[in-house]
């Protein structure tokens, strides 16, 4: 459910990227209560009448028991982007915005023990969150924050960054590296590549005793981060990954995804498939058109259904497949565990059986 937000304070972070700060009411602060690395979406008419939503992750820390009283989002400027041209250029304090409460499996639990991030670009606004609740609730914690940008002017949340190592001076670790700058060259200077991050991570933590490893930027970045962890021996459960610029992201099919129960014969592209959805308690159904998407065909009985990006990156249309066969076009949401136990990305699911099942409230 969206509620509208005043708009408190919008400050300039570079030449093409701004922070919101948003108020949250006295009476919605329990509802917008968050984890470090969740996100809001934003519902925004386009002046051609087109509804527009758009996911933005959070950079406050989660420290408030009783919910935020403001939540600060950092926003880019992307080619293209109507909601973020808006933004950048236009946003100002007083606005209102359409939002709807913090979601996000890309999260952060505070525990103690230690963390390494290596983020690229925009990716740097959930985990500033992570970092700040972690290193604020937990004082037996570190952080060890890798950070890649084209240029330091290019960078978001600078100062916030730099403030957290002048806090936690023995338990915040930063390498800043900058691609395109030679001033800066260094051990952490150029690319973060794999070749890179295989050398760097090890001389700069004990890469074994991480207890957790977030990346988020493009994927680009994400590759090669992984294929670095992988070759470092990283277990697989210990890397968590949230992808920015979605248009960046190449189509990548996923294998069909099997429920549990089948809904007859696999028969390749199913014309006609029959769609069963259940969302917030109510089951309903319908065929899907050509060309449809499950999304698609759910949106047309039931406006509310849950989505953000529809390009397979944010996972607000996760759904678990009860019955029947789907092939999704790319995924970049789901872990390879949510995948085994039957969850799908409605926004990516075409049907491969004649009948689909799914069920949004799990
Ligand atoms: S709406 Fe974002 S992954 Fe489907």
């Amino acid at each position: 459910m969206f509620h509208e937000l005043r708009v408190e304070a919008v400050e300039r972070q570079g030449p093409d990227a701004v922070a919101v700060t948003l108020a949250v009411p006295e009476d919605l602060r329990a509802a917008f209560r968050f984890l470090p690395g969740q996100h809001l979406t934003l519902r925004h008419r386009a002046e051609d009448g087109t509804e527009l939503r758009r996911n933005y992750s959070i950079c406050t820390p989660a420290t408030d028991p009783d919910g935020p009283a403001d939540l600060t989002i950092g926003i880019r400027r992307l080619p293209g982007g109507v909601f973020s041209a808006h933004a950048v250029e236009r946003l100002a304090v007083g606005d209102t915005l359409s939002v709807m409460p913090p979601a996000g499996r890309f999260t952060l639990v505070p525990k103690p023990g230690r963390v390494a991030a290596i983020t690229g670009g925009s990716g740097i606004t959930p985990v500033l969150s992570m970092a700040s609740t972690l290193l604020a609730v937990e004082p037996e914690a570190r952080f060890t924050l890798l950070r890649s940008e084209r240029t330091a002017a290019d960078g978001m949340f600078v100062e916030e960054v730099a403030e957290l190592k002048d806090r936690y001076p023995d338990r915040f670790q930063l390498v800043h590296s900058l691609t395109r700058e030679d001033l800066h060259a260094g051990p952490a200077s150029g690319r973060l590549d794999a070749d890179r991050l295989r050398t760097l991570l090890p001389a700069l933590l004990p890469v074994a005793d991480v207890d957790a490893w977030y990346l988020c930027g493009p994927p680009g970045l994400i590759d090669g981060a992984r294929t670095a962890l992988g070759d470092l021996e990283v277990p697989r459960e210990r890397v968590r990954t949230e992808l920015y610029h979605p248009d960046d992201a190449r189509d990548v099919p996923t294998g069909p995804v099997r429920a549990a129960a089948p809904g007859g014969e696999t028969t390749g592209p199913a014309r006609g498939a029959m769609l069963t959805a259940t969302l917030d308690g109510r089951s309903g159904g319908g065929p899907v058109g050509e060309g449809e998407t499950l999304l698609d065909a759910v949106l047309r009985g039931r406006p509310d259904a849950p989505y953000a990006c529809k390009g397979g990156v944010c996972g607000t249309c996760r759904a678990l497949l009860v019955r029947g066969e789907v092939r999704m076009d790319r995924n970049y949401a789901l872990e390879s565990e949510e995948l085994d136990a039957g969850f799908v990305l409605a926004c990516q699911s075409r049907p491969l059986t004649p009948e689909v099942e799914l069920d949004f409230d799990r």
